[in-house]
């Protein structure tokens, strides 16, 4: 069973061969952060107009990494949302072609079922059931998977994503789009307890996030020490405390709630996925706190937490097992949902 797995939904053009569900062939990743790290977030028509242009390259180039031919591949797996419409509906109509000229079936697939999926792409002993925290750009969302393709949404951010109050940040601080891998570097080098960040738990029984407080704390922090900071480059040279003291306000919350959800639930296994989870940071407190709570932490490699490829094919595999196929009048939905 070979799937082609194409990913549009944002920055990243990206296409994947995936083989029997996990066995990944070749996954190429073409990132726009280039392109729209001026702009401090992602310009909407840049990106679908570079995805127009490259994406034929993208997915010839997954093909002749794979070393297979084109007749070889059984079906095409494509991320029609959540994201940017313009974006995803270049993915949307390469796939729809691609499996129209071939005389093969596509499959439609949730971009956050594939992030939710990535870590059965190395994995296979995992629990069924368990508790995904999924945390990137857009989403931060925590799960309740009875199993493939049985999710419970059990709690989501009110306001910002986590990975959005990362780039906000970093935008406030002067750095360059995407702000999470740059606050990541610079806070290894920082104090995170030099500011004492607010903390939004909403309530102890919630699984909800709020995100946006903290953004609003880090702003008033700005603003005082440029004010009235004595030297007039403290601001500069406090970042990577800065960095530190907000991105463990970030994953101090994430793994809190986290752990609160498999207690809740009683599950043993935990899933953490989607570009904040390449956190560094967050991976460690993730695991120690799983350790001394007897609780198995999943996450991905780096690599397949952004956003690629690999997690549609291994998504569209499970769908083609179930015979959910899409039509050829599949369409881009900006606000796609996952779970009841
Ligand atoms: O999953 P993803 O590639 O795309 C979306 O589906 O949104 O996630 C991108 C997000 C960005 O907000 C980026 O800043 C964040 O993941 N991110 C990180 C790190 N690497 C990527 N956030 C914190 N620390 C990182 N090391
Ligand atoms: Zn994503």
């Amino acid at each position: 069973m070979l799937i082609l797995g194409i990913e549009t939904s944002c920055d990243e053009t990206a296409a994947a061969l995936v083989s029997d569900g996990n066995d990944v062939l070749s996954d190429i990743l073409f990132s726009q952060s280039e392109i729209h790290g001026r702009y401090g977030g992602v310009v909407p028509e840049l990106a679908c107009r570079r995805h127009i242009e490259i994406i034929d390259k993208v997915a010839t180039s997954a093909i002749e990494t794979a070393g297979i031919k084109t007749g070889e591949i059984d079906a095409v797996s494509v991320t029609h949302g959540p994201g940017l419409v313009g974006a995803l509906l270049v993915g949307v109509s390469f796939a729809k072609s691609f499996a129209y000229s071939l005389g093969i079936p596509m499959m439609g697939v949730n971009h956050l079922e594939g992030h939710l999926l990535s870590v059965f792409l190395e994995k296979e002993d995992i629990i069924f059931p368990f508790v995904a925290l999924i945390v990137s750009g857009g989403h931060t969302n925590l799960y309740y998977v009875r199993d493939t393709g049985h999710y419970t949404l059990l709690g989501r951010t009110m306001d910002d994503a986590a990975g959005e109050a990362f780039d906000k940040a970093a935008k406030m601080l002067g750095l360059e789009y995407p702000g999470g891998p740059l606050i990541d570097r610079l806070a290894k080098s920082g104090d995170p307890e030099y500011i004492r960040f607010p903390r939004a738990y909403l309530s102890r029984e919630s699984l909800d996030f709020s995100f946006s407080g903290l953004k609003t704390a880090l702003l008033n922090h700005i603003n005082n020490d440029t004010l009235y900071g004595s030297e007039r480059n403290r601001l500069s040279v406090r970042i990577p405390d800065i960095a530190a003291s907000f991105q463990q306000a970030i994953v101090d919350v994430l793994v809190e709630k986290t752990m609160l959800a498999a207690n809740k639930y009683n599950v043993k296994d935990v899933v953490v996925a989607g570009g904040v989870a390449v956190n560094s940071m967050l991976r460690d407190k993730m695991g120690s706190r799983g350790n001394s709570e007897g609780i198995r932490i999943h996450i991905p490699r780096p690599r397949y937490c952004t956003d690629n490829g690999a997690m549609i094919a291994l998504a569209g595999h499970h769908h083609f097992r179930n015979k959910r196929f899409s039509s050829l009048d599949l369409a881009p939905v900006a606000n796609l949902t996952l779970g009841e």
